[in-house]
């Protein structure tokens, strides 16, 4: 039962064909997309969790986490050039390891898009509330307004975190009324980001405050700091993996890029290299000039990112000005070096750069409801469109609702490590399903070939599990608490009403139309 029902490929591709968008994006296009999607509240914010987790080892982690990514980027672009219709890893999991197993990846793809978009809420509010109120304005928003109760990163005291709140709502309204971001406003983006870090690495590299002997100790907290733990190097590159997150996106537009077995690995890969060294540098930066030795608690074990334990330490004023403390952290490093004006300026970039990573977070959320709704695993209402907006406003609505009270009440640290969790079994599984259909229909048309597919594939799964299991406990238990409900969801409802398990197989790309039905023998099981 647990690899029945699955959809049949030929009826995907169909419509996929029948869809055929232009090819048109080339390598630099999709290395921009993927950019854009990629930079966000990981380096601009969790740069300080992850230095108290791994100190200077902070730099090993971002390639740790960066190469679990490059093997899984590969995955996706075989799969994403093979099968290149929305829902991403859920339609590929349907396809492959049947309906079960699809609806806990869908029900994951949750955790990842939807929680995501929340934590990068919260790391916009960081730098709203430290930059542009405080800074600009002079304001001081009272601690109950600006951190959840659960958000203790700073100073204790929080209740809501309402400019979180608000700009998760804002970018849903903007979502259901139809906007999406074009090629153009992403290209300013990711300038802007690019910019950002690029000054920062200059300014922080060349300061007379860099000293190498802040890289020492290295690995204060070793490089295991135990499972569960969530420290040490590879605790720090759980979390920092969040940084990497988005990707994913780049995959999707397989279908539109010109000669994909070329672009999509050069865009993918390219985007995440990118990527990977412009983090390392960062953090090189941050940490050779104001340092980022984690506070260590009792047993010489650092206290966890986002304690309270810890928001007390960061309290006094000796440990302050940490880097380890700072709710913006990239800007922070500016400023405690001298340069206030342009750390200023990096806190701008941010505000304006994140609300686009949230755009394509909750895009990419509404986009596997709407499929998971049109396949009948979730009620079909969720997948009206509006008659104006043209857009799957009720999904838009819900979805928007999950991720403001998600923002509103948790620090970032946690939702990035729960949103990591999620995406972690999604990966793993995509790896999987590209490994099942080499085997099961090794003739079929691949525009794009993982090379070494299996030293890559199986290096992906063990790479995910790996990182997995190095997330804080908590987080790691919400994975199988949080698909033990989705399971009950799936047997109570979904599998009833599947419309596979009808006998129908409806493949939908474009919420404009209404998919293509197509009748088939009900499956037995
Ligand atoms: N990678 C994205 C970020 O860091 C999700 O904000």
């Amino acid at each position: 039962m647990i690899l029945g029902r699955v959809k049949p490929l030929d009826a995907i591709l169909a419509t996929a064909r029948k869809k055929s968008l232009h090819r048109t994006l080339g390598a630099f296009q999709l290395m921009l997309f993927g950019i854009g999607c990629i930079i966000g509240t990981g380096i601009f914010v969790l740069t300080a969790a992850g230095a108290q987790k791994a100190g200077p080892g902070l730099m090993l982690a971002f390639v740790i986490a960066g190469l679990v990514c490059i093997v899984a980027a590969l995955c996706y672009a075989e799969i994403a050039a093979m099968i290149p219709v929305a829902g991403s890893a859920y339609t590929y999991s349907y396809a492959t390891t049947g309906e079960m197993l699809a609806w806990t990846v869908g029900w994951a793809l949750i955790l990842e898009y939807a929680i995501a978009a929340a934590a990068v809420s919260v790391g916009w509010s960081g730098y709203f509330a430290g930059t542009i109120l405080n800074e600009f304005f002079g304001l001081e928003l009272p601690r109950w307004l600006a951190a959840g109760p659960l958000a203790l990163g700073g100073q204790p005291g929080g209740f809501i975190n309402l400019p979180a709140m608000i700009i998760a709502l804002l970018v849903t309204w903007l979502l259901m009324v139809g906007t999406s971001e074009s090629a153009r406003v992403n290209a300013v983006l990711v300038a802007i980001k690019v910019i950002a870090l690029t000054v920062f690495i200059g300014l922080t590299l060349t300061s007379p405050s860099f000293d190498t002997d802040q890289f020492n100790p290295f690995l204060p907290a070793g490089v295991f700091g135990g499972f569960g733990s969530g420290v040490g190097a590879v605790g720090a590159a759980a979390t920092i993996f969040f940084a990497y997150v988005g990707f994913d996106a780049v995959s999707t537009a397989a279908e539109e890029t010109k000669n994909p077995q070329r672009n999509v690995p050069i865009g993918l890969v390219g985007s995440l290299l990118f990527c990977t060294v412009f983090y390392i540098l960062v953090a090189a930066g941050a940490i050779g000039t104001i340092g980022g030795q984690p506070i260590m608690g009792p047993g010489g074990v650092p206290f966890p990112a986002g304690s309270e334990a810890l928001a007390r330490q960061c309290a006094m004023p000796q440990y302050a000005a940490m880097l380890v403390c700072s709710d913006e952290a990239l800007a922070h490093v500016l400023r405690q070096i001298g340069f206030s004006g342009i750390g200023n300026a990096l806190g701008i970039a941010a505000f304006l750069a994140l609300p686009s990573v949230i755009l394509v977070l909750l895009f990419a959320q509404t986009r596997v409801f709407f499929v998971m709704s049109r396949d009948g695993l979730l009620p079909e209402g969720l997948s009206k469109v509006h008659p104006k907006w043209r857009t799957p406003y009720v999904v838009t609505a819900i979805t928007g609702v999950i991720v403001a009270i998600g923002a509103a009440f948790f620090p970032v640290g946690q939702l990035a490590d729960i949103a990591n969790a999620g995406t972690l079994y999604a990966f793993l599984m995509v790896a999987v399903a590209v490994m099942l259909l080499r085997k099961r229909e090794p003739d079929r048309k691949r525009d794009f070939r993982t090379p070494a597919i299996w030293f890559v594939g199986p290096a992906t799964v063990l790479g995910c599990a790996f990182l997995f299991v190095n997330l804080p406990t908590a987080a790691m238990l919400v994975l199988p608490i949080w698909t033990g409900i989705g399971l009950l969801i799936y047997f109570a409802y979904s599998r009833r009403n599947s419309h596979l398990g009808k006998g129908i197989v409806e493949v939908v790309d474009d919420i404009e139309g209404d998919g293509t039905m197509i009748p088939i023998d009900p499956p037995r099981n």
